[in-house]
């Protein structure tokens, strides 16, 4: 039976990982990559890995087909036998030399016996193994000895580097599934109660030394190896399971939104600067010159032309791009699941986007999310939990001890900013009292100096809840014991708890400070839930933010955003008070999704133009196509973009967003596989209209170097 030069042309007849006691006595072919090896005495065991799991192979020369050739070597185009692959396989760490030589002859020679035997009349190929290397010398030897027993010779190869199977060969088995014996089967693997007897072998390409191990144990590898070498990186089981889970998402988000009517759409990836406030990606015209192209920051305007055409629903699984500081959860490429609606109000799109959630976790997870989320509006989020994507898989909700302490107390630090208008926000760790030690907490402390860290406060004031209800800390002598009370009540303190006070002259920022410190300690003290799913819709953001720096209000989300009924008329007077009819949807504490309902009048657009301090002539030169296409009979509409990445990492518990994007970027929007950005050719630059910049030379001795 000479089966092995077709091995490799047959199709695979089953993913390792898919292997299951129903399997049995089946014959299969398995192809993959050999993620461990075991070498016990005769028998050879091959962890055998592809995209859906590891199957163990027996390799046992008894159970190998008698007279079955197994190819060893596909750049050789070698033919050996059985026991020879046994040997290989056995060799495991000693580096080997070989001779191949190819003859002509109806002959076929075994290295094991030397004797030559009848096998047709096809080329026959003599496998010399020897310990030493091979010299020129040797070749001729072989040759000549191999010619003395009437062959010739036409080809030899001198091969100077083992060929025994490594992690990482690639391999083709044909065997057959057999159920693993008593005591030796593997709950933990998927494929545990059966290994493979293999029958026939043939190694498809051989791997080198890795630079650092496929596995998942061993993540210690310095990220930067791994992201030079992201195809081995990617080869890792839980990556191979972030990628297939990717791809449900890619398949449960078209099926919801084109069951429910939605159309998809491809809108330019060159086109003008977006209005979503992040730098931009800028690409230099080579037929216009001086002139660029900006990357999409989002398909916001496209998306809003294709209502104002009559396309009613778009979706768009759209790749986007912003030139921002890079964060765990920020790629500068990015993909959004964009959408658009026209008709719509807030509650039509929430509602649609509620099943949007709910098909993605149910196709990729499984679970039945119930619908629908709470809501709550962005003043009671920063009020509640200094966030505008609270995190609700723990309390620890902010109180507002302003009004309890104002004028009531000698401490000169809370004193001096309540008489500014200032405001103190306390929150409280139950039970956490004895938790701190009085020496991390004193100002210059551990715990103080993290929580400036992470809160960009100054430190947080404490008290701790006594026995008999009342409060003591280095501060309790600057309050009276009546306030100490009340402040105690006002915040449901019991014995034993501990509340930390925040103080800032702006209410919203001591609410953003209290807040940071409220996830710093859920963190540190494991109080997150991480079972939980807690999905929560912020509502009523304003419409505009006061930039300090420029001293003028900007739009919060971006300057399409129709401004709440109620408080359009307050768009010139108080601009600050308006609220926006935009809404984001958080996820334990993340923002996978936000939008709005668009204007669709070109004399309100006029207006919030006018409030940002967009001048007529800048509007027509940034957006008069949207301003012209408004006026041709522009239908209501509004729509949102999910985080696709983001969804992903909360659906898989990742941390970094660079475990759900195939080829991601550093911290430094480098990649270090490709090693993009990289340099271009001056006449790359000029073609471009770009003046070569000379490299920065550097000062030495105040004289510049080359
Ligand atoms: P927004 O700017 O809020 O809205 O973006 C929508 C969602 O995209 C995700 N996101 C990111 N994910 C990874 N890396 C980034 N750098 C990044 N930036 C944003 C977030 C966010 O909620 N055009 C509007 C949508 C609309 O109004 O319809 C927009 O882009 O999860």
């Amino acid at each position: 039976m000479t089966v092995s030069q077709t091995l490799e042309f047959t199709p695979r007849s089953s993913y390792c990982g898919d292997v299951r006691s129903s399997h049995v006595g089946q014959e299969i072919i398995l192809k993959g990559w050999v993620h461990r090896r075991r070498d016990h005495g005769g028998l050879v065991f091959i962890d055998l890995r592809d995209r859906e799991g590891l199957m163990q192979v027996r390799i046992n020369p008894d159970s190998l087909v008698n007279d079955t050739k197994i190819g060893i070597d596909v750049a050789l185009n070698y033919t050996g036998d059985a026991k020879a692959l046994v040997a290989t396989l056995q060799g495991l760490d000693s580096e080997a030399f070989r001779l191949t030589a190819v003859t002509k002859g109806d002959v076929n020679l075994f290295p094991d016996n030397g004797t030559p035997r009848e096998s047709g009349d096809y080329k026959a190929r003599f496998l010399a193994q020897t310990a030493a290397p091979v010299t020129e010398a040797d070749i001729k030897a072989q040759a000549a000895a191999l010619a003395a027993k009437g062959l010739v010779v036409t080809e030899t190869h001198l091969v100077s580097r083992t060929h025994q199977i490594r992690d990482e060969y690639v391999i083709a088995v044909r065997g057959l599934v057999m159920p693993r014996p008593e005591g030796a089967t593997n709950p933990k693997m998927k494929t545990g109660e059966v290994e493979l007897e293999a029958r026939e072998v043939k190694i498809l390409n051989t791997c080198p030394t890795l630079p650092f191990r496929i596995n998942d144990e061993n993540l210690k590898t310095a990220e930067e190896l791994r992201l030079t070498y992201r195809y081995l990186d990617l080869r890792r089981p839980e990556l191979q399971r972030n990628f297939l889970i990717r791809n449900k998402l890619y398949k449960a988000t078209r099926d919801y939104l084109s069951d429910n009517g939605f159309i998809e759409f491809e809108t330019p990836i060159l086109g003008k600067p977006t209005p979503e406030g992040a730098r931009d990606f800028l690409v230099p015209s080579r037929l216009n010159a001086g002139q660029h192209y900006a990357l999409p920051q989002s398909p916001q305007l496209f998306k809003q032309i294709l209502m104002v055409a009559g396309f009613d629903r778009y979706f768009q699984i759209a790749r986007c791009f912003r030139d921002e500081d890079l964060r765990a959860n920020r790629q500068p490429e990015f993909t959004q699941v964009d959408i658009e609606m026209s008709f719509v109000g807030v509650d039509d799109v929430i509602r649609n986007m509620e099943g949007l959630a709910a098909a993605m976790w149910k196709a990729t997870l499984g679970i039945d999310v119930p619908t629908p989320f709470p809501r709550i509006s962005y003043a009671d989020a920063i009020r509640r939990f200094g966030s505008d994507k609270p995190d609700l898989r723990f309390g620890m909700e902010l109180n507002d001890l302003t009004g309890v302490m104002k004028g009531r107390t000698e401490f000169s630090i809370f004193n001096q900013i309540l008489n500014e208008g200032g405001a103190v926000v306390g929150i409280v760790h139950k039970g956490g009292a004895d938790l701190y030690s009085n020496t991390a907490l004193r100002l210059d402390g551990d715990f103080q100096k993290k929580v400036q860290r992470e809160t960009g406060s100054k430190g947080a004031a404490f008290f701790r809840c006594q026995a008999d209800g009342d409060l003591e800390s280095s501060i309790s002598k600057f309050f009276t014991e009546e306030v100490r009370r009340e402040i105690a009540k006002s915040c449901g303190m019991e014995p034993g708890d501990i509340l930390f006070m925040i103080a800032d002259k702006k209410l919203r920022k001591a609410c953003d400070m209290a807040g940071r410190l409220r996830l710093m300690i859920a963190k540190d003290h494991n109080l997150i839930d991480r079972t939980r799913l807690e999905f929560l819709w912020v509502v009523d953001f304003p419409l505009f933010e006061y930039n300090e720096d420029e001293k003028r209000f900007e739009p919060a989300h971006h300057p399409f955003t129709s401004p709440h009924p109620e408080d359009i008329e307050r768009i010139e007077s108080d601009p600050g008070s308006v609220r926006a009819l935009a809404y984001d949807l958080a996820l334990n504490g993340e923002e996978v999704a936000g939008g709005s309902i668009r204007i669709y009048r070109s004399d309100v657009q006029a207006r919030i133009f006018k409030a940002i301090g967009i001048n007529d002539e800048e509007a027509r030169s940034k957006f008069g196509f949207l301003l012209d296409a408004l006026q041709f009979g522009a239908p209501p509409h509004g729509g949102i973009a999910f985080g696709f990445d983001r969804c992903l990492m909360s659906i898989l518990e990742v941390d970094s967003i660079r475990d759900v994007i195939a080829f991601p970027k550093t911290q430094q929007g480098t990649c270090l596989m490709t090693g993009a950005p990289g340099d271009v050719t001056e006449a790359q630059l000029r073609e471009l209209h770009i003046r070569p910049v000379k490299k920065e030379t550097k000062e030495k001795d105040g004289k510049p170097t080359a």
